[in-house]
């Protein structure tokens, strides 16, 4: 049996860099599944179509296949055999991605993918829904958060880092709005799971998070 970490929570918690880290510990394998919604997302942005439009986005949907594969430790997503782990890290894509993510049709289209990752491999899996739905019987469940003004600033240093202009205020919106967005759907809307360990990251090191997950793990 495969020993299975389901990491939830809010845009910006810092899910990602946790579960990277606790996964390359425990030497389990990391999966991000927010980044299939972005290839989703972004094949729909490609095409033009909006996700309001529900009946052209199910057919989309029957031409994309999304698969992911490790490069050095590192998860890369395949849209048809295209490698576009660079190009779904955009604000867009990501508003893209809340929208169309809320779609039963989508989030049916990558159920049995990640189950079956977890299924095949010890994983450190994070979302919105791993806890509450793909993976009710995982060993172990995190709902990682931390306050909005946490998030907001953190992304914002993370983009003024890399350079990229931006306004901090309009970050703390786009956060607040994706929140209501995942929250708020009805298929698989962003919930704690009952038998989940609640963390807010607000005042805690990256370092701190990683310890307690791992301990729990333990
Ligand atoms: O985590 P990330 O920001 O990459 O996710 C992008 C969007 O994909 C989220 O805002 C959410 O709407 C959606 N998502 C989801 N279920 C997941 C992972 C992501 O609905 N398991």
């Amino acid at each position: 049996m495969t020993y299975n970490i389901a990491i939830d929570g809010p845009a910006g918690a810092g899910k990602s860099t946790i579960a990277k880290r606790v996964s390359g510990e425990l030497s389990f394998i990391y999966v991000d599944t927010g980044a299939m919604y972005r290839s989703i997302a972004l094949y729909l942005l490609r095409k033009d179509i909006s996700a309001t439009d529900v009946e052209t986005v199910k057919v989309a949907l029957e031409d994309i296949e999304i698969a992911i594969q490790y490069v050095n430790g590192e998860q890369h997503v395949l849209l048809n055999g295209e490698d576009v782990s660079g190009q779904i890290r955009t604000e867009e894509v990501g508003n893209m991605a809340s929208k169309s993510s809320a779609l039963p049709c989508v989030r049916a289209k990558l159920l049995e993918l990640q189950k079956k990752l977890a299924r095949e491999h010890d994983v450190v899996m994070d979302g919105r829904d791993i806890g509450t739905n793909i993976l009710p019987d995982a060993q172990l469940k995190i709902y990682l958060t931390a306050s909005v003004d946490t998030r907001a600033s953190r992304r914002y240093k993370e983009l003024i880092e890399k350079g990229t202009d931006c306004d901090l205020e309009a970050i703390k919106k786009d956060i607040e709005q994706r929140d209501y967005q995942d929250m708020h759907r009805e298929t698989a809307p962003l919930m704690q799971a009952k038998d989940a360990v609640y963390l807010d990251s607000s005042d805690m090191t990256i370092d701190q998070v990683v310890e307690k997950i791992k301990s729990l793990a333990k």
